[in-house]
């Protein structure tokens, strides 16, 4: 069985990037990062399909590659994972079993390297 279908598909990938969203957006040091996006529910949307398909859902991911949709960001290395600390919250906020939660977080890691734009002070 994919990650995807233990963990409850389509309805439980939404709950968990909303609550995600909700933690990342409250939190004033990821905050900022956000502030020039126009159309979250958009980005909300791209994220549930990105997610889905990064752990074996049937969505498309149509939005644009790791690489380019954080290059204008500047992300630093610590702010990633506190990104990473928010994901692993709510999905044990929602049950999601430990080693669910590190294969999710093994198939995500891989794109730190794409994502980050400064090196870690
Ligand atoms: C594993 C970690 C991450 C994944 C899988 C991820 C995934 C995504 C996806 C799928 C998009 C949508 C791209 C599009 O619409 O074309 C996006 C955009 C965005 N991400 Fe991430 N992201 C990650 C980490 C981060 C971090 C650490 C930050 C900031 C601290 C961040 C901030 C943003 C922002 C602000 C946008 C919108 C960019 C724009 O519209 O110009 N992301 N991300």
């Amino acid at each position: 069985m994919s990650i995807y279908d233990s963990i409850g598909g389509a309805p439980a990938v939404k709950l968990a990037v909303d609550k995600f969203y909700g933690r990342v957006l409250n939190d004033p040091q990821l905050a900022p990062y956000f502030a020039g996006v126009s159309d979250i529910d958009k980005l909300k949307a791209h994220q549930r399909s990105f997610i889905a398909a990064a752990i074996g859902g049937p969505e498309v991911y149509r939005g644009r590659d790791m690489g380019a949709a954080h290059a204008r960001l500047c992300i630093t290395e610590p702010d990633f994972d506190k990104v990473v600390v928010h994901l692993v919250a709510t999905l044990t906020e929602l049950g999601v079993p430990g080693e669910i939660i590190a294969d999710i977080g093994g198939a995500l890691a891989p794109l730190k390297a794409d994502i980050v734009g400064v090196p870690a002070a």
